[in-house]
C-alpha cells in the first residue's frame, strides 16, 4: 500500500502565516503540521509516500522535509500546477500510485487515532473506498455523510447548507484503484474543483464497496488560528516529554513537563508546563504559562506569555501584560518601551490582527 498526502493549497484561512509559507509547515508544538502526518502513516506501516506540492510553497516543504530518511519512508514529490481540487490531485498522482491501494491524507489534519486499524479493515473487507467521519457542531464546512446502521455510505455532500447529519469527513481515505476510473468520470463542482467526494458517490452509485468508520479521540483540521491554537494544546498534552538541554539559571523555576532545546538560555523565569522551547532561545524575566509553544531563536525580555505560539526568531521585550491566545508569526518584533509609552508604533503586515483586549 503506498501514501499520498495532500500539501499543496494556498492557506487563506490561516493569513497572514501563509504569506510566507506553506500552511502545512505551520509548526504545532515546534514540529510542521505536515510531519505528523507523515510519522503517523509510518507507524501505520506504509513507507512509500508521494506528496503532492503546489508551485508557491513545494520548494520550501521539499528542503524541509527532505527524500523521507529522517520518517524512515521513501518520498516522492508531486507537483499538482494548480489547485484543482483533491480529486485532481489524485489524477497527478497516478503515475506514482500505479494500481497500488492507498491512504489519502490531507497534510492539515491531525488524528489522534492509529490507522492501522482502518487500514485492517479496508484490507480485510476488500473495500473499494473507507472514508473517516467525526461528529462536529458545524458540519457545514466540511463534507459530511448519510450512513446507515451498517456504516455503509448512502451519500456525501461537499459543504452542504443543510447538513444529513453532523458527521463530517475527515481528511483520511483509503481506497482501491477503482478510484481513478471515479475520477476520470466527474465533472468540476461549481467551485470549479474535481471533489474527492464526487468520486467517492460516483463509487457508492456504481455500486463499490464504500463504507466509513467513526474516529475516536481527537481530530484537528489546523486550517485556522483557533484551530491551531488547539492542536498546540492537544499535542503538548499528550505527547510533549519533558528534556531540558538549554541552560536554565539558578534564578529561574521550571514546573512540569517542560521542553528546552540546546543553546537556550532561561534567565530569571518561571516556565510552568506543558511548554516546549526550541534551540537558541534567550528568555530573560518571564513567565511562560502553560500550553506555549516557542520556536527557535526567539527572544523574549519582561513577557508573560501562556497558550500561545511563538514562531522562530520572534522578539517579545517589555510587555508587562500577559499574552494569551496568541500566534506571533517568524521574525516579528513586539516591545514596548520601559518607561510609560507614550504612542504605538506598527509595522503591520497584511491581515494581521491586533487586539488591546
Ligand atoms: C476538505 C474536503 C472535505 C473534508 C475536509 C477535511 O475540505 O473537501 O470534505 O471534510 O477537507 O479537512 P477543505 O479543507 O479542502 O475545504
Amino acid at each position: 500500500m503506498k501514501a499520498l498526502i495532500l500539501s499543496g493549497g494556498k492557506g487563506t484561512r490561516l493569513r497572514p502565516l501563509t504569506y510566507t509559507g506553506a500552511k502545512q509547515l505551520v509548526p504545532v508544538a515546534n514540529k510542521p503540521i505536515l510531519w505528523y502526518g507523515i510519522e503517523a502513516i509510518v507507524a501505520a506501516g506504509i513507507t512509500d509516500i508521494g506528496i503532492i506540492i503546489s508551485p508557491e510553497t513545494g520548494e520550501e516543504i521539499k528542503a524541509k522535509t527532505g527524500n523521507g530518511d529522517r520518517f524512515g519512508a521513501k518520498i516522492t514529490y508531486i507537483l499538482q500546477d494548480k489547485p484543482a481540487g483533491l480529486a485532481h490531485a489524485v489524477k497527478v498522482a497516478q503515475p506514482f500510485l500505479e494500481d497500488a491501494p492507498f491512504l489519502m491524507y490531507l497534510g492539515d489534519n491531525l488524528v489522534e487515532s492509529d490507522l492501522r486499524l482502518f487500514i485492517e479493515q479496508f484490507k480485510e473487507r476488500s473495500l473499494d473506498a473507507l472514508t473517516l467521519l467525526c461528529a462536529v457542531p458545524n458540519p457545514s464546512a466540511f463534507g459530511v455523510a448519510k450512513i446507515d446502521e451498517d456504516g455503509r455510505v448512502l451519500q456525501l455532500l461537499e459543504k452542504p447548507k443543510i447538513p444529513p447529519s453532523n458527521l463530517a469527513l475527515v481528511g483520511i481515505y483509503l481506497f482501491s484503484n477503482h478510484v481513478h476510473h471515479a475520477i476520470a468520470n466527474i465533472q468540476p463542482s461549481p467551485r470549479g474543483e474535481l471533489e474527492i467526494t464526487d468520486a467517492i458517490q460516483f463509487l457508492i452509485d456504481q455500486p463499490k464497496k464504500v463504507e466509513a468508520r467513526q474516529l475516536e479521540g481527537w481530530w484537528l483540521d489546523t486550517g485556522k488560528k483557533d484551530d491551531l491554537l488547539e492542536a498546540n494544546r492537544i499535542i503538548l498534552d499528550t505527547r510533549l516529554a519533558a528534556a531540558v538541554e538549554g541552560e536554565v539559571d539558578s534564578k529561574s523555576q521550571v514546573i512540569g513537563r517542560v521542553q528546552i532545546g540546546p543553546g537556550s538560555r532561561i534567565v530569571n523565569c518561571t516556565i510552568r508546563g506543558p511548554v516546549t522551547i526550541g534551540n537558541d532561545c534567550y528568555l530573560e524575566n518571564c513567565f511562560i504559562g502553560p500550553y506555549s509553544s516557542v520556536a527557535n531563536q526567539v527572544t523574549l525580555i519582561d513577557a508573560d506569555l501562556e497558550h500561545s505560539v511563538i514562531l522562530q526568531g520572534a522578539k517579545i521585550i517589555g510587555i508587562q501584560q500577559r499574552i494569551v491566545d496568541s500566534v506571533v508569526g517568524q521574525r516579528a518584533e513586539l516591545k514596548v518601551a520601559p518607561q510609560r509609552p507614550k504612542a504605538l508604533r506598527f509595522l503591520i503586515g497584511d491581515d494581521s490582527q491586533i487586539e488591546l483586549a
